[in-house]
């Protein structure tokens, strides 16, 4: 099982995109998907219709009266199910502050899952938190979606800093860029200065109205409009990452 941690510090930066376009397409591959909702926006689950998590159950996971296999539901889509996020809460969040040693809470709380799934998506709310530096132990890759901007490349590098700074291991940190806006000088010349780092994919997300019309559809992209070209563009980011895990 793979983790991946759709990830930045930065708000709207194209991480629910990512999560669920990449998630969606990893499911048509046939690999046993799992996205968990970790921001309690429930964007995720909005795109899939999944019914809100609540703070019962939040309660109860964090005191493991209950595993997350019991909070996972299935989604339209073959291959593909979710364990939606609990708005009415921070409940994990609190939890993970009052037990300052387990950075590795989250991680345990993964393991019944291992058997059943051969990836898991997770979309991480923006900001560093204790839960933030939970999901950078449990993850395999922390895929950070970032607009080439001079200010997102500075989030980049405090994103760096904080996985030096807790001896996470740096190697998992991978990015791509998103909401590529080619008509503009700048976003072309960050990317081209940046892709010859080994962190960044080839591939990246353009700016496109499809992608935006996901909220229209409450679909991934790469169902409603499979032959678009932000469905391609999404497709090629996937076989580019598949290739690093499988
Ligand atoms: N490539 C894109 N082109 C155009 N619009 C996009 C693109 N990616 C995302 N969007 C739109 O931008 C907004 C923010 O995207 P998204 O919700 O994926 O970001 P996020 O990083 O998850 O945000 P948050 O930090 O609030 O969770 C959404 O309205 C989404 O539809
Ligand atoms: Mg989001």
């Amino acid at each position: 099982m793979t983790t991946i941690a759709l990830y930045n510090l930065k708000g709207g930066v194209g991480k629910t995109a990512g999560c669920v376009n990449l998630a969606h397409l990893a499911a048509l591959d046939q690999y046993r998907t799992l996205v968990w909702d970790l921001d309690p926006q429930g964007a995720s689950g909005f795109y899939y219709h999944a019914e809100p998590g609540t703070a019962k159950d939040t309660k109860k996971l964090v005191e493991q009266s209950i595993d997350i296999t019991e909070l996972i539901q299935q989604t339209a889509y073959e291959h593909l199910d979710i364990v939606p996020a609990d708005f009415s809460s921070r409940k994990l969040d609190f939890f993970l502050e009052e037990q300052k040693s387990s950075k590795k809470f989250l991680k345990q709380l993964l393991k019944p899952l291992k058997n059943d799934y051969d990836l898991v998506f997770v979309d991480c709310p923006p900001g560093f938190s204790v839960l933030a530096e939970n999901i950078f132990q449990a993850a395999d890759i922390v895929l950070l979606p970032t607009i080439p901007t001079t200010l997102s490349l500075r989030t980049f590098e405090a994103v760096k800093d904080f996985f030096e700074e807790k001896k996470i291991d740096l190697s998992k940190l991978m990015c791509y860029f998103s909401m590529v806006d080619s008509r503009k000088a700048l976003h072309i010349e960050i990317m081209e200065a940046f892709n010859q780092q080994r962190r960044f994919f080839e591939s990246y997300i353009p700016y496109l109205s499809d992608v935006e019309k996901m909220g229209i559809h409450q679909a991934p992209v790469t169902d409603y409009a499979p032959n678009s070209r932000a469905a391609a563009a999404y497709s090629e980011l996937w076989e580019e990452i598949k290739e690093g895990i499988f």
